[in-house]
């Protein structure tokens, strides 16, 4: 247990519920690695004292807070500035102390983003597939605009609602050197060459308990992955990632995008720059908690 003195910068998680999260295990084994005075709690807020909690923080000089369902979009309204990432993707996890307020930051996409080059998967130039049109699905798209995928396929079960966040994605989109398509999965099966595409399952089908199903359960469409991404992680395993691997693929759960949300946090809170190796004791600990 570490030692909490007068001098120990503090920082946590607002959400509800929270009683689940990881981040305590991120955060301060950051700080006990690198030698830094600073512990990190969990605080489940009621949706009525969102606004107070974020004013109580910043009175009593917390340093950083992470923000988690149902409240991304919420905190906005309670900043004094936010990053541009942040703004386009309209969703904030991270709170960062700056003179006057916290300075609203989205750590989640970099997260993926950071996973995946850590995995060797290059999104640029590639052809990404995303399953599920909600707020991640969105965030996932805004993504791999930024990060210059060349051709994104977005296909859910709702068509109207790819095609809503197809329109949206495009004013930020190099329309010359980047396509972005919503389909249906039978018309992407049909037109999709075989194994060329990264596929990002960006819905919560295959959460615990439900970890037999799959948003979508057709091997024809796993013909057409190469990599596959799934943003879950309780199943370590989804439905989604051993249809992946089960057709030749390379598949990846949720828990490094999640390491490494907390650890570019981490990085902003504290001006500190985090190793691979330091990354990868983490999640070795993440994995046996
Ligand atoms: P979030 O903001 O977390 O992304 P959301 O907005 O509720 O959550 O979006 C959930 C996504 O999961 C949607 O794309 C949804 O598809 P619909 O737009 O058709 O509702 C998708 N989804 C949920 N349950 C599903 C199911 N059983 N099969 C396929 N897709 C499903």
């Amino acid at each position: 247990m570490k030692d909490i003195s007068g001098t120990t910068r503090i920082c946590g998680l607002i959400g509800n519920p929270v009683e689940h999260t990881k981040s305590p295990i991120i955060h301060n084994t950051l700080a006990e690695e690198l030698g830094i005075d600073l512990c990190y709690g969990a605080f489940r807020v009621d949706d009525d004292k969102v606004e107070d909690a974020i004013k109580g923080a910043y009175a009593l000089n917390i340093l950083g807070m992470n923000v988690t369902v149902p409240y991304k979009s919420r905190v906005i309204a309670s900043l004094s500035d936010i990053d541009p990432l942040a703004k386009k993707i309209g969703a904030v996890n991270t709170l960062v102390r700056t003179e006057g307020g916290f300075k609203g930051y989205n750590t989640d996409m970099p997260g993926l983003y950071r996973a995946m080059c850590y995995d060797g998967v290059d999104i640029r130039n590639e052809k990404v597939v995303i399953l599920g049109a909600g707020g991640v699905a969105r965030a996932v798209l805004m993504m791999l605009i930024e990060k210059g995928a060349k051709e994104i396929v977005i296909v859910n079960r709702t068509i109207e609602k790819a095609r809503e966040i197809m329109e949206e994605a495009y004013k930020f989109a190099d329309r010359e050197r980047q396509s972005i398509k919503a389909v249906s999965v039978e018309e992407f099966i049909s037109d999709a060459s075989d194994k060329e595409y990264i596929a990002i399952q960006a819905t919560s089908v295959g959460m615990y308990p439900n970890v037999d199903c799959s948003p979508c359960e057709d091997p024809s469409f796993y013909e057409k992955v190469k990599a596959g991404y799934d943003l879950i992680f309780n199943p370590e395993e989804t439905l989604f990632m051993k249809m992946v691997r089960e057709s030749g693929g390379k598949a990846y759960n949720g828990l490094k995008m999640l390491l490494y949300q907390g650890i570019i946090a981490f990085e902003l809170w504290t001006g500190e720059k985090v190793s691979d190796d330091l990354a990868d004791k983490i999640l070795q600990k993440m994995k046996h908690s």
